[in-house]
Protein backbone atom coordinates (compact mmCIF):
# COMPACT_ATOMS: atom_id res chain seq x y z
CA UNK A 1 0.00 0.00 0.00
CA UNK A 2 2.99 2.52 0.66
CA UNK A 3 3.81 5.08 2.44
CA UNK A 4 0.96 6.93 4.71
CA UNK A 5 0.92 10.14 6.94
CA UNK A 6 -0.40 9.90 9.98
CA UNK A 7 0.86 12.95 12.06
CA UNK A 8 0.85 16.43 10.98
CA UNK A 9 3.28 17.09 13.81
CA UNK A 10 5.79 14.50 15.66
CA UNK A 11 5.42 16.91 18.88
CA UNK A 12 1.39 15.75 18.54
CA UNK A 13 3.23 12.31 20.85
CA UNK A 14 4.71 12.99 23.57
CA UNK A 15 7.76 10.60 25.55
CA UNK A 16 6.12 7.73 26.30
CA UNK A 17 2.93 8.39 24.66
CA UNK A 18 0.72 5.94 22.58
CA UNK A 19 -1.90 7.12 20.32
CA UNK A 20 -4.47 5.66 17.64
CA UNK A 21 -3.96 6.60 14.22
CA UNK A 22 -5.49 4.88 11.22
CA UNK A 23 -3.31 4.01 7.95
CA UNK A 24 -4.78 2.28 5.10
CA UNK A 25 -7.86 1.28 7.07
CA UNK A 26 -5.64 -0.64 9.41
CA UNK A 27 -5.71 0.28 13.27
CA UNK A 28 -2.18 1.38 14.13
CA UNK A 29 -0.76 2.37 17.59
CA UNK A 30 1.85 4.67 17.57
CA UNK A 31 4.24 4.62 20.36
CA UNK A 32 7.47 7.25 21.15
CA UNK A 33 9.51 5.38 23.30
CA UNK A 34 13.14 7.61 24.16
CA UNK A 35 12.31 9.74 21.53
CA UNK A 36 11.68 6.87 18.33
CA UNK A 37 8.51 6.85 16.96
CA UNK A 38 6.88 3.19 16.42
CA UNK A 39 4.16 1.62 14.70
CA UNK A 40 2.62 -1.76 15.50
CA UNK A 41 -1.04 -3.08 14.60
CA UNK A 42 -3.05 -1.78 17.38
CA UNK A 43 -5.16 -5.11 18.23
CA UNK A 44 -3.86 -7.50 20.71
CA UNK A 45 -3.64 -11.11 19.72
CA UNK A 46 -4.79 -12.56 22.79
CA UNK A 47 -8.24 -11.09 22.98
CA UNK A 48 -8.35 -7.89 20.84
CA UNK A 49 -7.42 -5.53 23.31
CA UNK A 50 -6.34 -1.99 21.80
CA UNK A 51 -3.25 -1.54 22.36
CA UNK A 52 -3.29 2.16 21.54
CA UNK A 53 -5.17 2.22 24.52
CA UNK A 54 -2.34 0.94 26.45
CA UNK A 55 0.38 2.56 28.21
CA UNK A 56 4.63 2.61 28.16
CA UNK A 57 5.94 0.79 31.07
CA UNK A 58 9.58 -0.14 31.26
CA UNK A 59 9.84 0.44 27.56
CA UNK A 60 7.06 -2.26 26.23
CA UNK A 61 3.77 -1.33 25.42
CA UNK A 62 1.10 -3.25 27.63
CA UNK A 63 -1.90 -4.11 26.81
CA UNK A 64 -4.82 -2.45 28.72
CA UNK A 65 -6.92 -5.73 29.29
CA UNK A 66 -4.93 -8.08 30.38
CA UNK A 67 -1.38 -6.69 30.17
CA UNK A 68 0.68 -8.46 27.64
CA UNK A 69 3.89 -6.70 27.21
CA UNK A 70 5.11 -5.85 23.47
CA UNK A 71 8.74 -4.46 22.42
CA UNK A 72 7.42 -1.22 20.89
CA UNK A 73 10.60 -1.97 18.14
CA UNK A 74 9.70 -5.16 17.14
CA UNK A 75 6.21 -6.30 17.97
CA UNK A 76 7.59 -9.54 19.96
CA UNK A 77 5.91 -10.08 23.22
CA UNK A 78 8.14 -9.70 26.12
CA UNK A 79 7.63 -12.95 27.31
CA UNK A 80 7.38 -15.22 24.59
CA UNK A 81 8.66 -13.72 21.35
CA UNK A 82 7.29 -16.35 18.81
CA UNK A 83 4.23 -14.39 19.06
CA UNK A 84 3.75 -10.56 19.15
CA UNK A 85 2.23 -8.07 16.87
CA UNK A 86 2.94 -6.62 13.46
CA UNK A 87 5.45 -3.86 13.78
CA UNK A 88 5.78 -1.34 10.61
CA UNK A 89 8.22 1.19 9.52
CA UNK A 90 8.27 4.80 10.58
CA UNK A 91 9.67 7.62 8.59
CA UNK A 92 9.63 11.01 10.09
CA UNK A 93 9.97 13.90 7.15
CA UNK A 94 10.10 17.03 8.53
CA UNK A 95 7.96 17.29 11.25
CA UNK A 96 5.25 14.83 9.63
CA UNK A 97 5.18 10.84 10.56
CA UNK A 98 4.73 8.64 7.95
CA UNK A 99 3.67 4.61 8.22
CA UNK A 100 4.55 1.51 5.62
CA UNK A 101 1.95 -0.47 5.34
S1 LIG B 1 -6.39 -8.66 24.95
FE1 LIG B 1 -4.39 -7.87 25.21
S2 LIG B 1 -3.60 -8.97 26.86
FE2 LIG B 1 -5.55 -9.80 26.59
Amino acid sequence: MGWIKVLDSARTLHESGVMEVNAGGKTIALVNVNGKICALDGICPHEGGPLAKGSIENGYLVCPWHGWEFDPLTGKDRYNPARGVTSFPVEVRGDEVYVEI
